[in-house]
């Protein structure tokens, strides 16, 4: 765990827009975003960002026995990483979160209960963003749902697909640095 937190690191100081964060996530953040997504009761779970795989292994963890878990990461070497995660509920791609629909599809994955994303929307252009987000919230099963946590609240301006009544919001104080945890539901 601490060579994947170095290598995380090492990623950050080669590509800080990309990463977005110095170091991987908290135990409590993990925690946090797990419940708010309810991965306990989902059978497909989509990660956007899993990193060093930290949040990868509470997703993991918290999911049924035969629920299947995809990650998505543009970066090759926390990619690298993610692949070395062994257990056969789960799929590490290399790519980038805005070609969702596309691995979906070339897998032939159903529509995802659940999509967690912890990519930077606040280093990328308004665009990218709001096209991943549109993304998401088509690809998302009726009844799903979409949890991503950042600092910045860039995400929340720009996800315009759901209602205000689907939407909640928490804060994880008890992670460098603290964050927000937005969690949307499509009805
Ligand atoms: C803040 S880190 C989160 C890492 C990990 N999930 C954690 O919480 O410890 C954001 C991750 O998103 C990845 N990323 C950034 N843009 C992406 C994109 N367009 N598609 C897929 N992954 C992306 C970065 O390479 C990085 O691994």
């Amino acid at each position: 765990m601490f060579t994947d937190a170095v290598k995380f690191f090492t990623e950050f100081v080669r590509h800080p827009r990309q990463l977005g964060s110095i170091i991987p996530s908290s135990g409590y953040l993990k925690k946090r975003i797990t419940r708010m997504a309810d991965v306990a009761q989902a059978q497909l779970v989509v990660e956007l960002g899993p990193g060093s795989g930290g949040t990868t292994r509470a997703i993991l963890q918290a999911m049924p026995a035969d629920a299947t878990l995809l990650s998505i990461e543009l970066n090759e070497g926390l990619y690298q990483l993610t692949g070395k995660i062994a257990d056969s509920r789960y799929i590490a791609h290399h790519g980038d979160a805005a070609q969702l629909a596309d691995i979906l599809a070339t897998r032939q994955l159903p529509e995802p209960d659940v999509v967690i994303s912890g990519i930077p929307f606040s280093t990328m252009d308004t665009a990218t963003g709001t096209n991943i987000l549109a993304t998401i919230h088509q690809q998302l099963a009726p009844g799903g749902r979409f949890v991503a946590y950042q600092v910045s609240d860039q995400v929340d301006r720009l996800n315009t697909f759901y209602g205000t009544s689907a939407r909640s919001m928490e804060v994880e104080w008890l992670n460098i640095p603290p964050l927000r945890i937005w969690c949307w539901h499509k009805p």
